[in-house]
């Protein structure tokens, strides 16, 4: 057989797709949403949770996840088709692809939003306007509760993540992550050293890692199941989009594993380096989502250097999430290309206007729509709430249950090229038993939850 080639490109090697694979899952969830969960869950306990789920759960989701992309070579979309069909299997499991794809849709329309405000701070910050404010906090409200500022920022980040996109495979993705990644790493380590300085490391180190068993709740493990999927990328679509552009020969199961690392490195350095900050300061570790946005800003604003450090940190937030953003479009965009014989402009822009438009809804929420509310939340908090804690988890779940029980085994280890038996079989009982019983235990406790509550 001739080798299958997606017809969108193929990456230049493994480490192209280790950079745009970990491209996708550092991003906001990285250095936004890990640190306050890990604060307002009270540190430690959520943390090992989380580690435990990421190593459980997450990497022998995501070897399958990239394994079904190499080997259909397209667009989630039509993969999941494909690969049901050359084993037999109904075709509802293309469903799969367009759950994911959906999924993508959604994530997208509210992390433009957020996204947006950390290119509004980057900007601010580093324009000299933010830091010399007298009310720090303040001014997050005071962006938040703009509709006209919060929905031009968030216009302006969806503009970057298109015009990558439309670019294509090498020209826009590849690219990108050669440059904003490296680029980002350097950052990170920057503000790693700078914690060091600050003489809180120590306190945010025992914060994080000392395991305190009386914060372990029911909400907390499912925050962190819901968590290792958006943090890993993982259960929509994204990282199989990006295997289908994986060259043949390289070996799936090293690589997921170094992503993975990458991925909760980057997490675990961003909470030491924010709650360094916040001990320093004596700051609240449980201020939440406004976290990066309030607490940290009054902290840049008094330090020597303040501009200088708070401008790094936005730039690496904005590069980190536009990486992501883009991995969240292309499972869709590959599709239209594929299916309507898009270029890729007309696909980015078929996909980003309608995202775009979303998100305007979810910036408006912020503000003047703020009266409007599904279930109780705002309509950005509960795209949020919906993707993260149950549509990611799903199709982690089906994708684990696609690849243990319904794919053909031979062509599952063709793909893996299995050389160690042993070790492919304990990640067969993961994604055969494990994963989806885990995934079914927290997911039916939420729905238990949610039906109780009246
Ligand atoms: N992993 C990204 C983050 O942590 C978010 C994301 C979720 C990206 C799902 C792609 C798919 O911010």
């Amino acid at each position: 057989m001739t080798e299958k080639k997606s017809i969108h490109g193929v990456w230049l090697g493994r480490w192209t797709f280790i950079l745009a694979a970990t491209g996708s899952a550092v991003g906001l969830g990285n250095i936004w949403k890990f640190p306050y969960m890990a604060g307002e869950n009270g540190g430690g306990a959520f943390v090992l949770v989380y580690l435990l789920f990421i190593a459980a759960i997450g990497i022998p989701v995501m070897l399958a996840e990239v394994m079904l992309g190499r080997r259909g070579r397209k667009s989630p979309i039509n993969t999941m088709k494909e690969l049901a069909k050359s084993s037999d299997a109904s075709k509802l499991w293309g469903g799969i692809g367009w759950m994911g794809a959906l999924s993508g849709f959604l994530i997208l329309s509210f992390y433009s939003v957020i996204a947006g405000w950390a290119v509004a701070y980057a900007v601010k910050i580093i324009g000299g306007s933010l830091l010399d404010q007298p009310d720090i906090p303040a001014q997050f409200g005071a962006l938040v509760s703009d509709p006209v500022s919060t929905v031009l920022w968030h216009s302006l980040f969806m503009l970057m993540v298109m015009f990558v996109v439309a670019r294509g495979i090498h020209k826009g993705l590849e690219t990108s992550v050669n440059i904003l990644m490296p680029v980002l790493f350097v950052m990170l380590l920057g503000l790693l050293g700078y914690a060091a300085t600050t003489g809180g490391l120590g306190q945010a180190f025992t914060f994080m890692f000392k395991f305190n068993p009386e914060a372990l709740t029911a909400e907390a493990i499912r925050s962190a199941l819901g968590h290792s999927f958006f943090t890993l990328s993982l259960g929509m679509g994204a990282i199989m989009a990006y295997g289908a552009y994986m060259p043949q020969n390289e070996s799936l199961g090293k690589t997921v594993v170094t992503i993975g690392i990458l991925d909760t490195l980057v997490a675990i350095v961003a909470g030491l380096v924010i709650f360094s900050i916040v001990f320093a300061n004596g700051l609240e570790t449980a201020a939440g989502p406004s976290l990066m946005f309030k607490t940290l800003p009054l902290a840049f604003s008094q330090m020597p250097g303040g501009v200088v450090l708070g401008g790094v940190f936005f730039i690496l937030v904005t590069f980190a999430a536009w990486t992501s953003a883009i991995s969240l479009a292309e499972p869709a965009v590959a599709w239209m290309v594929e299916t309507a014989g898009f270029s890729r402009v007309k696909a980015a822009l078929a996909i980003g206007i309608p995202v775009w438009a979303l998100g305007l809804v979810c910036a408006l929420s912020q503000n003047i729509l703020s009266d409007v509310t599904i279930l109780g939340s705002s309509v950005l908090d509960f795209l949020d709430k919906l993707t993260t804690n149950i549509m990611l988890p799903l199709g982690g779940m089906l994708i684990a249950i696609f690849t243990g029980w319904v794919m053909r085994r031979s062509h599952v280890v063709k793909e893996l090229n299995v050389k160690n038996f042993a070790l492919f079989n304990m990640w067969i009982i993961v994604i055969r038993f494990v994963a989806p019983a885990g995934i079914a235990y927290v997911m039916g406790y939420l729905i238990y939850e949610w039906a109780t509550k009246g």
